[in-house]
C-alpha cells in the first residue's frame, strides 16, 4: 500500500491540529479525486481490520456473519456490503457515520460494543467518509447474519442505551500539542482504528474497558476449531517491565509490521491482527504506533506473589529437560534454527493473566496463514508430557526466572486452558 495519504498526516504538530480539529472537511475531500478517497478508505478499512471480524469462514469479505462468543452468549457481525436488503446499501453517509462513532443503527436501535465503536469514535469525519466511499464501492452481496443468541436481558438492544450512558463517551480524537505529529498519528492509529485496547485492555463484569488500567492486558476468546472456543490473555502494551519495557520501537515497529522480531512471533489471536490489518501499514504507521505505546506512562498490574522454592526448583528441572535446549537455560532463545523466542523480559511469559503462556506450553504455536517465512525449528505443544501441576510450575518458573515479574500460575489456570 502507498504511503501517500499516511505521509501526508506526519506534519508538525500545529499544523495536525488545524488538519484535524478545523480545517473544512467536505473541501478536503472533494479535492481528492474519488478513486484517491477509495484507495484511502481501503487503507482505512485495512488499519481497522473490518474483514476479520466481518467475514465469516468460507464468506465473502465483509459479509458478516461471524461468531463472537461473549460471557452474555453469541453475537453475528453483520454484512456491510452495499446491498440494499441484507447491507448498508440504503444507508446515507450520515447513518454510516452514527453507527461508526454512536454505534447506533439508522432505526435507531443501539450496536453492541463488540463492533469496537468505543475506539472508532474517535475518527476523523474525513476517514469516515472515506471509509464509507470504499464500502460504497465493493460488489453488493445478499447474505443475512444469523440472529444473535443472547441472553436477556442483554438481547434486549435497548439496555445497550444504559450501558452507554455509563462506559461510553462519544468523541473525536483530540491530538496533544505536547507531543510529535508522529506521536499523534500512533495514538490516533491505536486507540481509533487499531482498536488495540478492545483485547489489550481489561473489562469490567459488563464488558466496557477499564481507563484507569487501559492497554494493561486484558482477555479475548477465538475459535481454535469447530466448536472449541480457548480462551486467551493479552500482554500489557505500556512502558511496564511487564510489559514493554524491554522491547525498543523498532522491534516493536517490526512485530507489527512482518509478525516477528529480534525477541519473539505472533502464534495466536494476534495473528489476525498482523496478517490482516497492521502488516499492511505502511512503515511509518507501524512506527508512529510503536512510538506511541513506547511513550504510554508504565501501567502496572498487580502481580501475586512467586510461587513457593520447591514449585520453582521443580519447575526449573522441567525448563531444563524439556524447553532450555531452544529457549536457553538463560531465557535469552536466539537467532539460530535450533533455538526459540526470548522468555526473559517476554509480555506474554509475564501477562497478568497466564492464559496465552499457558496455551503455547500446551498446544504450541498457532500459525499464522500464511505462515510466516522458515526462521526456527517449530515448537511442539507438550500437553501431552506434562500434567497440569508441572505445567503450573513450570510456567510459576518462568514468570520469576531471569528478572521476570509474573508471579505464581495455579494448577487450576492451567485445568481451564486444557
Ligand atoms: C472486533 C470485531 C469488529 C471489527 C474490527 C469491526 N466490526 Fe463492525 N461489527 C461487529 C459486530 C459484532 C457488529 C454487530 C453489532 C450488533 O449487532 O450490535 C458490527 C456491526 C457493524 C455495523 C452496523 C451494521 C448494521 O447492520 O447495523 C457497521 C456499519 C460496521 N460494523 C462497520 C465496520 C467497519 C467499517 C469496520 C472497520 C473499520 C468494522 N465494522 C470493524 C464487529 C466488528
Ligand atoms: C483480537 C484481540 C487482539 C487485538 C485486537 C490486538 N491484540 Fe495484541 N495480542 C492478543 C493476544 C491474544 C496476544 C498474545 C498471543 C498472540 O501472540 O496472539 C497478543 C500479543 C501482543 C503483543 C506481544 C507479543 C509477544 O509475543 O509478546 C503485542 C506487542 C501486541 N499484541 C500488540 C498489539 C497492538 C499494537 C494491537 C493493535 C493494533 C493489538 N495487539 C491488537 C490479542 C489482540
Ligand atoms: C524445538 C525448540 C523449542 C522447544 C523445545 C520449546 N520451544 Fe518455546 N518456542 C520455540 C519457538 C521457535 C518459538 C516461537 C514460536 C512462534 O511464536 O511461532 C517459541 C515460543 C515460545 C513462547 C512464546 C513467546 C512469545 O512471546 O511469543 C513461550 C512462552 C515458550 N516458547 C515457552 C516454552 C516452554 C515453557 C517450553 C518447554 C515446555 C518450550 N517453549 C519449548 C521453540 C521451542
Amino acid at each position: 500500500m502507498s504511503c501517500r495519504f499516511p505521509a501526508r498526516r506526519i506534519l508538525t504538530a500545529t499544523a495536525l491540529v488545524v488538519f484535524l480539529g478545523t480545517a473544512p472537511v467536505a473541501a478536503v475531500v472533494a479535492a481528492e479525486s474519488a478513486a484517491a478517497t477509495m484507495e484511502r478508505g481501503h487503507y482505512l478499512a485495512t488499519a481497522g481490520n473490518c474483514t476479520s471480524c466481518h467475514t465469516r469462514e468460507g464468506g465473502q469479505p465483509f459479509t458478516g456473519g461471524l461468531a463472537f462468543a461473549t460471557p452474555f452468549g453469541t453475537l453475528y457481525s453483520t454484512n456491510i456490503t452495499p446491498d440494499v436488503d441484507t447491507g448498508i446499501g440504503k444507508w446515507s453517509e450520515q447513518e454510516f457515520a452514527r453507527a461508526i462513532r454512536a454505534g447506533v443503527r439508522p432505526n435507531g436501535e443501539h450496536l453492541y460494543p463488540a463492533f469496537p465503536y468505543p475506539a472508532f469514535t474517535k475518527l476523523t469525519d474525513e476517514d469516515v467518509a472515506a471509509l464509507f466511499a470504499y464500502l460504497k464501492s465493493l460488489a453488493p452481496v445478499k447474505y443475512a447474519a444469523p440472529a444473535n443468541e443472547l441472553r436477556f436481558p442483554f438481547n434486549q438492544r435497548w439496555t445497550l442505551g444504559m450501558w452507554k450512558m455509563l462506559y461510553f463517551l462519544e468523541g473525536r480524537f483530540t491530538p496533544d500539542v505536547a507531543r510529535s505529529a508522529e506521536w499523534n498519528r500512533g495514538a490516533y492509529l491505536v486507540e481509533g482504528l487499531g482498536h488495540c485496547g478492545a483485547c489489550h485492555s481489561p473489562r469490567n463484569f459488563l464488558g466496557a474497558e477499564s481507563s484507569d488500567l487501559a492497554m494493561s492486558g486484558g482477555e479475548y476468546s477465538d475459535k481454535v476449531a469447530e466448536g472449541t472456543v480457548r480462551s486467551w490473555s493479552t500482554p500489557n502494551l505500556t512502558a511496564a517491565p511487564d510489559g514493554l519495557h524491554s522491547w525498543p520501537v523498532e522491534d516493536l515497529a517490526a512485530y507489527l509490521k512482518t509478525g516477528r522480531n529480534t525477541f519473539a512471533e505472533t502464534y495466536g489471536p494476534m495473528n489476525e491482527v498482523i496478517m490482516n490489518s497492521t502488516r499492511h501499514l505502511s512503515d511509518a504507521d507501524v512506527h508512529a504506533m510503536a512510538t506511541y505505546l513506547k511513550g504510554l506512562p508504565d501501567n502496572k498490574v498487580k502481580v501475586p506473589a512467586n510461587a513457593n522454592a520447591d514449585v520453582l526448583q521443580a519447575g526449573e528441572t522441567l525448563y531444563n529437560v524439556h524447553c532450555g535446549t531452544c529457549h536457553l537455560p538463560t531465557g535469552l532463545g536466539g537467532d539460530a534454527e535450533s533455538s526459540g523466542a526470548r522468555l526473559a523480559g517476554n509480555p506474554v511469559v509475564q501477562a497478568g493473566n497466564p492464559a496465552s503462556l499457558i496455551n503455547i506450553i500446551l498446544y504450541g504455536p498457532q500459525l499464522p496463514n500464511p505462515p510466516l517465512p522458515k526462521r526456527w525449528k517449530l515448537m511442539e505443544g507438550f500437553g501431552d508430557k506434562l500434567a497440569d501441576d508441572e505445567v503450573a510450575a513450570l510456567a510459576s518458573f518462568l514468570r520469576s526466572a531471569w528478572g521476570n515479574v509474573g508471579g505464581a500460575v495455579s494448577t487450576d489456570q492451567v485445568a481451564k486452558q486444557r
